[in-house]
């Protein structure tokens, strides 16, 4: 039996990605392989304490990093890899990209040390695919007010953080850029789903 493929989402506050998962979902079953859907934060019962912590609770960006590759080593021990062996695709909304682009990019924290904290949580293992939803901050806040989002997020964080945050993912895409897709998430909710199933028939032709 061959190992399953990983796929990852990943994107700002209010890029719209968790919209799509369940739309991959349904192009990786069109290709006939078995998927599961998971996030992260929070995706074990174990995560799902660190993430009640780590989204109400301010601390350090090191130690934000922390709890995130705790949260993040319990579920590739115990949901994905299992999943990745018995062959079924594993499709993970937010994993390591977002340490690298919230911690780093947006809260300062040295680029090492989430490479290092990789190379321990989950050593060898990364995605095979990762679709990047691109926005400009400015229009992922106002999406977000239009959903009555925008309090635990763009108000408290402000929008320079976001700025910084995007920044950091498309810094981290040129260092990646077999890996990492650039989905252009600016456009409504049909043309972006357009944009993404056009990388995923590039990705996995
Ligand atoms: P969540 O409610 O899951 O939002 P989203 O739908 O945007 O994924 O919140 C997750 C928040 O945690 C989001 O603001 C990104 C942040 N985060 C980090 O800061 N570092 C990380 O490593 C991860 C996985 C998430």
């Amino acid at each position: 039996m061959s190992r399953g493929r990983f796929i990852t989402l990943e994107g700002i506050d209010g890029a719209g990605k968790s919209s799509h998962v369940e739309f991959v979902r349904g192009l990786v079953a069109a290709k006939g392989h078995e998927a599961i859907v998971t996030r992260e934060p929070g995706a074990t019962p174990f995560g799902q304490k660190l993430r009640e912590v780590i989204l109400h609770q301010s601390t350090s960006a090191l130690a934000e990093a922390l709890v995130m590759f705790a949260d993040r080593a319990a579920h590739v021990e115990s949901e994905i890899e299992p999943a990745l062996a018995t062959g079924t695709w594993v499709i993970c909304d937010r994993f390591s990209d977002s340490t690298y682009a919230y911690q780093c990019g947006g809260r300062g924290l040295d680029r090492d040390v989430v490479i290092q904290l990789e190379a321990i949580a989950h050593p060898g293992l990364q995605p095979d695919v990762t679709f990047l939803f691109d926005i400009d901050p400015a229009t992922a806040s106002a999406r977000q007010q239009r959903r009555n989002q925008a309090a635990d997020g763009f108000e408290t964080r402000g929008l320079d953080y976001f700025i910084r945050v995007r920044n950091a993912y498309l810094e981290r895409q040129r260092e990646h850029a077999g890996r990492i897709r650039v989905v252009d998430a600016s456009g409504d909710f049909e043309t972006v789903r357009g944009n993404l199933e056009r990388h995923f028939r590039e990705a996995f032709a």
